[in-house]
């Protein structure tokens, strides 16, 4: 009988350290319930001490979360692990991750403590997180960098000390896959209580190995995997969920293990994620890019029509990709709206927020004939994406692009509250909106990405489109969708202004600084 592998997801919290990828209690709620549908063992949910609504998300989730682990992170320190603790006390299941790191220059240029030092602090770290919960996982950070006997008698301390989970961290993916799992085999054979825990690995992508990396360190004996969905995380992102499962579930033949991922989720969480982070997904992404099944050259098509499996080793279906058929039109009612959804993974909390749902799609639907899975996620993404509450909102944009004349936008937007009218030029269409919502905000942040794709196929489609902006070094991410793709750049550019405009403290687990 193969073994269980481990899927420990830290899109919610290494994923979430990616500039301008934090994100909301609401939003980290409904991503955390995807991926405990998707049959996640444990959820990483954030770092609470880093604010305190960090603290109130990772305990919301905790709270909704029934059947997965929830997670918290905590630096080796008092406050960090009480704080954890606090927030993961009302899961069913919760576990605490502290961490510290091991190796020469981390330990030497950034925590400025001797080794021994180090090992003392990990083993009482332990020792502290033991007494909230039994579910204890240790990291020393870095430990593709650190000395191999130092790591060795750290890991010999702090089982000892009562972890249950220890995991290898390549932090700065500097690892190859021969070294990585040459490692993992090592630790696994000298830790001389390593039969005691299960080994995890978390490997990041700077050199495009974290993939290979992870599974190398799984072919060694690693039985817990820690990744993101789409790859999200810190610079190059961490090791991607999809593909790990993926290879896992379709190279049985060269595994001793699975994980239990229902993985018709695995499209639906990539999107949702995007969606909320504002990360686009390449197109050429395995398993969930866009072209990832679209066998589109002739030959191949021909060779796919004939026999399925002449280019093709996984069945779209299989993880999650939609039948593209149209599913709902202008004259579905309330109640196939509701059960469409419902089969997509997405409940409303009230009949309100069905109502007001419900409503966008009407919309959506005399826009546009027919409506797709895909446009029907996106919706609700829209929908979580503006709140009530958000300090501008937009009330009418009129702009007119003709030949040979300069591009004027008219916006009116609700700026707390007061109706407020401005007008601009532009290069563009686009350029003209932006340009007038900043004579009205005058936000002084700077555009350092703006990108539009489509959601589905046809002139009719929505556009999806993601701007990222700046200020005084604070990056967010903001997200807009709709078949008008000048109203869908302002969407997102007033979505990411609402949350530049939020002041927020928080502070970054790894390198201490505020973020
Ligand atoms: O990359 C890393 O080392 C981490 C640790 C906190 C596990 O994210
Ligand atoms: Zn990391």
């Amino acid at each position: 009988m193969s073994d269980k592998l481990i899927i420990f997801d830290t899109t919610l919290r290494d994923g979430e350290q990616s500039p301008g990828a934090s994100m909301t209690r609401d939003e980290k709620e409904r991503i955390a319930k995807l991926l405990e549908r998707m049959r996640v063992d444990v959820i990483e949910a954030g770092f609470p001490v880093a604010s305190p609504g960090d603290f109130e998300a990772v305990k919301h989730v905790a709270e909704v979360v029934k059947d997965s682990t929830v997670c918290a992170l905590a630096r080796a320190t008092e406050k960090d692990i009480d704080v954890a603790a606090e927030a993961v006390k009302p899961a069913a299941r919760g576990r605490v991750h502290t961490f510290i790191a091991t190796s020469p220059v981390h330990m030497r240029e950034k925590l400025r403590m001797e080794p021994d030092a180090v090992l003392e602090r990990a083993v009482w770290a332990v020792k502290r997180a033991r007494q909230y919960t039994d579910d204890v996982e240790f990291s020393p950070e870095d430990a593709g960098r650190s000395e191999i006997d130092f790591l060795c008698r750290v890991l010999e301390a702090v089982i000892d000390a009562g972890a249950s989970t220890v995991n290898i961290p390549d932090t700065v993916g500097y690892n190859l896959p021969q070294q990585f799992g040459g490692l993992i085999q090592t630790l696994m054979e000298r830790v001389p209580n390593s039969d005691k825990v299960v080994f995890s690995v978390h490997c990041h992508n700077d050199l495009g190995l974290a993939v290979a990396n992870s599974l190398a360190a799984v072919t060694a004996g690693a039985r817990q995997v820690e990744c993101t969905i789409n790859g999200l995380g810190e610079r190059a992102g961490n090791a991607s969920l999809e593909e790990i499962v993926m290879t896992v579930r379709t190279r049985q033949d060269m595994f001793d293990c699975d994980s239990n991922i229902d993985t018709t989720q695995i499209v639906p969480s990539s999107r949702l994620v995007s969606g909320i982070t504002g990360f686009p997904v390449q197109p050429n992404k395995a398993i969930v890019g866009a072209n990832a099944f679209a066998h589109e050259s002739g030959i191949h098509q021909d060779g796919v029509i004939k026999h399925r499996e002449t280019y093709e080793i996984m069945r779209a279906e299989d993880v999650g990709w939609p039948a593209n058929r149209m599913v709902l039109g202008k004259h579905s009612g309330r109640n196939a709206f509701r059960q469409r959804l419902a089969e997509l993974g997405i409940e409303f909390d009230t009949e309100e927020d069905l109502n007001s749902a419900f409503s966008r799609f009407k919309d959506l639907a005399d826009k546009k004939h027919e409506i797709f899975d895909e446009d029907l996620q996106a919706l609700v993404t829209e929908e979580g994406l503006e709140q009530a509450s958000d300090y501008i909102r937009l009330v009418g944009l009129k702009v007119c692009s003709q030949s040979g004349e300069t591009p004027l936008a008219n916006i009116t937007l609700s700026v707390d509250g007061k109706e407020q009218k401005a007008d601009s030029e532009g290069s563009g269409p686009v350029d003209a909106a932006f340009r007038a919502i900043e004579n009205v905000v005058e936000s002084g942040v700077e555009l350092q990405l703006y990108s539009v794709s489509n959601i589905t196929s046809g002139t009719d489609a929505q556009g999806e489109v993601t701007v990222r902006l700046e200020r005084g070094g604070r990056i967010v991410n903001g997200h807009g969708a709709d078949t008008d793709i000048v109203i869908a750049s302002t969407k997102a550019y007033i979505n990411a202004l609402n949350k530049i405009v939020t002041p927020v403290e928080r502070c970054h687990p790894q390198t201490n600084q505020p973020i």
